[in-house]
């Protein structure tokens, strides 16, 4: 660990000061300003004053602003499925059966891989609908996706090397790379998703590229074919890893989904990252690692050094829910619904905001994207907008570089009902007046 902490002092990336410790300095190093696009003030770096170790001083930085802090469930707070349509009877019925009298090996120290009939289950699942390649020798169980990150950083880059990251993007992998001494280079998004030559040009050395195909993180756009096989190759001549966080390719709702990245990959450089916080719900904190070949075992090796493995009670629940069909039947339930969700918000906020907010339709997810006219500041409407019982997520805040960028608003959709959804336009309708009386007063 002291040649890694060396490693980032000798880089910038950590600073010491005589007498008082070691630091994250304020001014990140030239190099990795240079790699943006837009020159832009430098991301503001939060320095704790405690006692904390090298390692804990990037863990303590590693999430950006305010995006770790969970906001009450209202709309339009992103990323949350219909929990209340959940087939709360279903599962509880399969709990208390196992629960009532469990096998020991439930209840005894598991495999740090995962509880077996889950891992084929899962196996299973991600052959046929989304064209995986993995045996259930491949996947490990994680406390959800954003722990297959923070195993894939640790386990495959050092400290100090370059990760593509999508340019918007999700916080949560800028997180994981950035705890775990990864330095990012936040690479442009297009129509086709991560453009391939704008990461060549920015950042040529990166060691891995982290990227959501099925559905764009911030933007949703889905990768097209060509980028994908353009990525792929550049893996193969950087030497590099691809990590695909495929998050909710579930919710489809135009076209044909696309099958994944790594069933494409021929050359096993593809980490595939997946999660039940979607299609089940977040909080089981459930997800899973397809690991590429020889390398499972030290994704479950790093499991077992982080809490030896998932509840295996909950694990077996879940095998039974996936195994029985139930699963698939919430899928094609929540599909239908969240389509109709995403109908009504778009329809009334594009009839009830117009130009103040231009809201895209998007083929999939569990939000859409509202752009707001030019030079407006987004992060200015999102507080505007909470004060009127409103969440939204200013695009700002899935921005990891610091060049100018389109100002757009983010609206999750799956969790609420019509009428929540047309009052909540309404409010929103109320916070753009306002906004407007304080940009002139
Ligand atoms: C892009 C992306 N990846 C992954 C996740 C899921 O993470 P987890 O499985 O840790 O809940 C989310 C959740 O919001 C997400 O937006």
């Amino acid at each position: 660990m002291l040649s890694a902490v060396d490693q980032l002092l000798a880089e910038g990336y950590l600073e010491t000061r005589r007498g008082s410790g070691t630091y994250v300095p304020r001014e990140l190093p030239d190099e990795l300003l240079a790699i943006r696009s837009d020159p832009g003030q430098p991301t503001e770096v939060h320095t704790p004053a405690g006692p904390l170790s090298m390692r804990g001083e990037l863990m303590a930085v590693a999430w950006q602003g305010e995006s770790w802090r969970r906001t009450p469930a209202r709309p339009f707070r992103v990323g949350i499925p219909a929990v209340d349509r959940f087939p709360h009877d279903t599962w509880a019925r399969i709990a208390a059966r196992l629960r009532r009298q469990p096998a020991p090996e439930l209840l005894i120290y598991g495999e740090p891989a995962g509880y077996r009939p889950l891992r084929e289950a899962i196996a299973e699942r991600l052959r046929s609908t989304r064209a995986v390649r993995c045996s259930p020798d491949d996947v490990v169980i994680t406390s959800g996706a954003q722990q297959g990150f923070l195993l894939a950083a640790q386990l495959l880059l050092n400290p100090g090397e370059w990760a593509w990251v999508e340019e918007p993007g999700y916080p949560g992998i800028h997180a994981a790379l950035t705890a775990s001494g990864v330095r990012t280079a936040p690479i442009p998004v297009d129509g086709e998703g991560l453009d391939v030559t704008a990461g060549r040009r920015l950042c040529s050395k990166a060691r891995i590229a982290c990227v959501t195909p099925s559905h764009q993180a911030a933007l949703g756009v889905t990768m097209s074919l060509r980028r994908r096989l353009e990525l792929l190759e550049w893996a193969r001549q950087a030497d590099a890893w691809v990590l695909e966080d495929d998050y909710n390719s579930e919710f489809r709702y135009t076209g044909h989904p696309l099958a994944s990245l790594q069933g494409l990959d021929s050359d096993g450089r593809v980490i595939y990252v997946g999660t039940l916080s979607k299609v089940m719900f977040p909080a089981l904190r459930l997800g899973y690692v397809v690991a590429p070949a020889g390398l499972a075992d030290a994704f479950a090796k790093s499991k077992a050094v982080v809490d030896w493995h998932a509840p295996t009670q909950l694990q077996a629940e879940v095998a039974e829910f996936i195994t029985q069909g139930h699963l698939e039947r919430h899928i094609r339930r929540m599909r239908t619904l969240y389509q109709h969700r995403q109908e009504v918000l778009v329809s009334e906020a594009n009839r009830a905001l117009g130009e103040s907010l231009r809201v895209q339709p998007s083929a999939a997810g569990l939000h859409v994207v509202g752009w707001l006219p030019s030079g407006a500041d987004d992060r200015q409407v999102a507080r505007t907008a909470s004060r009127r019982g409103v969440s939204v997520t200013p695009l700002s805040a899935m921005h990891m570089g610091t060049g100018e960028h389109r100002p757009g608003l983010l609206l999750g959709y799956a969790c609420y009902g019509d009428a929540d959804i047309m009052q909540a336009v309404l409010r929103l309708k109320v916070a753009f007046v306002e906004g407007l009386g304080e940009s002139r007063s």
